[in-house]
Order: C-alpha cells, then structure tokens, then sequence
C-alpha cells in the first residue's frame, strides 16, 4: 500500500514537473547504438557518448570509475576528464571543507575512489581530485562534447557543477545529470528549465537522468 502511494507520489510529482518525459527510445538511433553492458546506471551516458561519437566527455564525480571506464571503452577515440574529491577524503572532513553541500554519506567508505579505472583506457582518462566547488572550469572552457553531472546531489553542489558544465561545453554539446528524482537535483533543474526555456531538456524516465539534447542528439518524430 505505502509503495501504491510512493508510486503515485511520483508519478504526480514527475506530471508536475517543467520537464518532459521521455524514453530512451524516443532518442533517434539509440537502438542501433550497443554498448559492452547495459547494466550499470552510467551505461546511457555511454551510449549517447557512442551515439554523437564524442571526443571530449567530462565526468562531476568519478566514483570507481565505472561510467567513466564504459565511456573510454565503447568510445576508443575520446578522452574524459573526471573529477572526485581527493582520495580518502572523509564524509565530514568534505562536509567541512567543501564549498558545496554534500550528499550520500554511504558513497564515503567504499575504498579506492577510480579504482575500476585501469589498462589502455586509463591513458585517455584525467582524474582530477578536488572538491569540484572549488574547481576552476578555466582552462576548459567551450571543449566537451558531453558533460555527466553526478558527484554531490545536493542543490548548490548541482547548481554549481551545471554552471561549469555550461561553460566547460562546446557550443551545442550535451549535459546529463543524474537522479532527477532528488531533492536537490529536482529543485535546481527545474529551476532551470524555467529560467532558460530555451533549453532543450528531457527527462529519460527509464534511466532516471536528465539530458540537454543539444544539436546531435534528434527525438524521434511523433507517429
Ligand atoms: C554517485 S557517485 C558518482 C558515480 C559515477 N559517476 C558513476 O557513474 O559510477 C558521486 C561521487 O561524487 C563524489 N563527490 C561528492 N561531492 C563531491 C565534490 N564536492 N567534489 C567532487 N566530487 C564529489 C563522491 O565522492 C562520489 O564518488
């Protein structure tokens, strides 16, 4: 019963919203698109990364390194850049220190931050760690052809990597972000969409993310 009610929470919540929905599969040649493996949560990233054939990608929170290595291997002419905090870097020290807000305490103890990130690939990866508060986006203004928006999920720390993902994108690129359902992602890119109606933003309900279709990703037309 108190499942029935979340579900339709959300699905009110999600018909509210200033952001359309649609499906993976609304994406023009998304299907004739294959990656190595569909099952991490980062795997459409990759997929759009093959769609659009994308030599630049920027990844706001690193993690392992699964999405990041699923994109250098499906893509074996792009180079990302991804950042993180610095390695052992505690829930509260980045709490204190950092210059946005954190979320996901559980994401703090699991080890090696990058450590998935390995073989051929690496030699395409740059991992940057720092709080990505504190990141100066400078030296990468107007150069990725996709930025993924996933490290804090708390509404400053979205704002702010969005504010350097639309700066670090090259005219007409793309950005995802991850986990629209958040509060904080909710709240601030919904705010954006009604700031900048121009943006052509989707919600990818079946993948939980966000996209800026920018001018090479094309939504089937409507039969
Ligand atoms: C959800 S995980 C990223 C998952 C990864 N993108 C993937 O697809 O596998 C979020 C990551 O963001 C990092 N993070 C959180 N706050 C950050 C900040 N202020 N600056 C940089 N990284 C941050 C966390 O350490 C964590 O590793």
């Amino acid at each position: 019963m108190r499942e029935l009610a979340g579900r339709a929470f959300r699905e009110l919540k999600i018909a509210a919203s200033p952001i359309l929905r649609i499906h993976l599969s609304d994406i023009e040649g998304i299907s004739s698109v294959q990656v190595e493996s569909r099952l991490e949560p980062g795997a459409v990233v990759a997929l759009i990364a093959k769609l659009i054939g994308a030599r630049e990608v920027f990844e706001f929170g690193t993690y392992k390194g699964a999405t990041t290595m699923l994109i250098a291997q499906n893509c074996p002419e792009c180079r990302i850049v991804t950042i993180d905090l610095p390695e052992g870097t505690s829930y509260e020290t980045a709490r204190a220190t950092a210059r946005v807000e954190m979320t996901d305490a559980y994401l703090f103890d699991t080890g090696a931050r990058g450590q998935f990130i390995s073989g051929e690939a690496a030699n395409r990866i740059t991992q940057i760690r720092q709080d990505s508060g504190a990141f100066d986006e400078g030296p990468y203004l107007g150069r990725f052809d996709l930025v993924y928006v996933d490290a804090s999920h708390s509404y400053s720390a979205v704002k702010s990597d969005t504010q350097k993902a639309l700066r670090m994108l090259r005219p007409g690129g793309i950005i995802m972000w991850d986990d629209y359902d958040y509060p904080g992602v909710w709240q601030y890119l919904n705010e954006l969409a009604r700031e900048r109606p121009h943006f052509e933003l989707r919600y990818v309900s079946d993948w939980g993310k966000v996209i800026l279709l920018g001018d090479r990703v094309r939504l089937r037309p409507i039969t």
